[in-house]
């Protein structure tokens, strides 16, 4: 078989033309230039096989990013893989606002609250070189991806292996100036309803509890004393969570809360912070 063969079945089953040539690429290490230049050459059937089990783990629903090993976040390579939850564009948008709101020296300390793949942890290390940064993950095989994206991206940070729920305990009060994290928010009962390919993502990075809002209301009651007088806490949002977040920050004095919308118009992002009491 050739590899324009092979490139017409795939399109064919897959129908998309990024997914077809983002695998020729991974299997055959052929770009689409070299495929139009040389569309005879004869593949090797060993390889062919397994481009094709690929072709049908997607065709299956599994994320094309599972499949092949990584993904991309803010411009830095991440390797991922079934266990760990892909770090999606909305979530750049927690660190865009991170990045256009302190200095680049800033030096202070930082937390990623269910860090998952370590995108957003080591995103932010990578920038502030002067900042402390540490992640906390539960899932073991999320962690173990977390310490290869560290140690790939030539990022020195805090890693902890623990639940957030119990390891608040051993940090001091008014010790952060960020708090950031994109817990799991979605409802229990959601979460049969959701796409197919959604779910070949861990179960335990989307199960916000019975109202998606567990996380939301346990990390404002552990971590809201951990976070200095002038720092900030930043979370992502599910869709429609906004309103029911600000009800349940009305229980903490002196915290008020901003919200940013996504490309798609969506409340995604909430800043909360003493700072923000004004500008509400
Ligand atoms: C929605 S994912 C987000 C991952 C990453 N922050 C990102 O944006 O790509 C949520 C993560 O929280 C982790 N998690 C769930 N419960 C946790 C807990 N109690 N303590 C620490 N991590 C937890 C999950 O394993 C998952 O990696």
């Amino acid at each position: 078989m050739n590899i324009f063969e092979i490139y017409k079945i795939a399109l064919d089953l897959l129908k998309s033309k990024t997914e077809t040539i983002m695998l020729i690429e991974k299997v055959f290490g052929l770009n689409r230039i070299d495929i139009s230049l040389n569309p005879y050459l004869k593949v090797d059937e060993n390889k062919k096989n397994i481009f094709f089990e690929y072709v049908y783990r997607i065709k299956n629903g599994e994320p094309i990013q599972y499949v092949l090993g990584k993904t991309s976040f803010f411009g830095l390579d991440l390797k991922v893989g079934p266990g760990v939850f892909i770090p999606r564009p909305e979530t750049e948008l927690l660190v865009e606002y991170i990045f256009n709101n302190f200095k680049k020296n800033f030096s202070g300390n930082v937390i990623d609250l269910c860090s998952g793949s370590g995108a957003i942890a080591i995103c932010i290390k990578n920038y502030f070189k002067n900042s402390k940064v540490w992640a906390i993950e539960k899932s073991s095989k999320a962690f173990n991806y977390l310490v290869e994206n560290a140690k790939i991206n030539n990022t020195k940070i805090k890693y902890i292996f623990g639940d957030i729920f119990d390891e608040f305990s051993k940090f001091k009060d008014n010790k952060f100036d960020i708090i950031i994290s994109n817990p799991p928010y979605i409802k229990t009962d959601d979460i049969e309803k959701l796409d197919k390919n959604v779910k070949f993502e861990p179960y335990m990075a989307l199960d916000g509890g019975k109202d998606g809002l567990d996380f939301y209301r346990n990390i404002l009651k552990f971590w809201l004393p951990k976070l200095k007088k002038n720092g900030i806490m930043i979370f992502e949002l599910g869709i429609n969570q906004h309103e029911k977040v600000k009800k349940i920050l009305q229980n903490y004095k002196f915290y008020n809360m901003k919200i940013l919308k996504d490309f798609s118009n969506i409340e995604r992002i909430a800043i909360i912070g003493i700072m923000y009491k004004l500008a509400v």
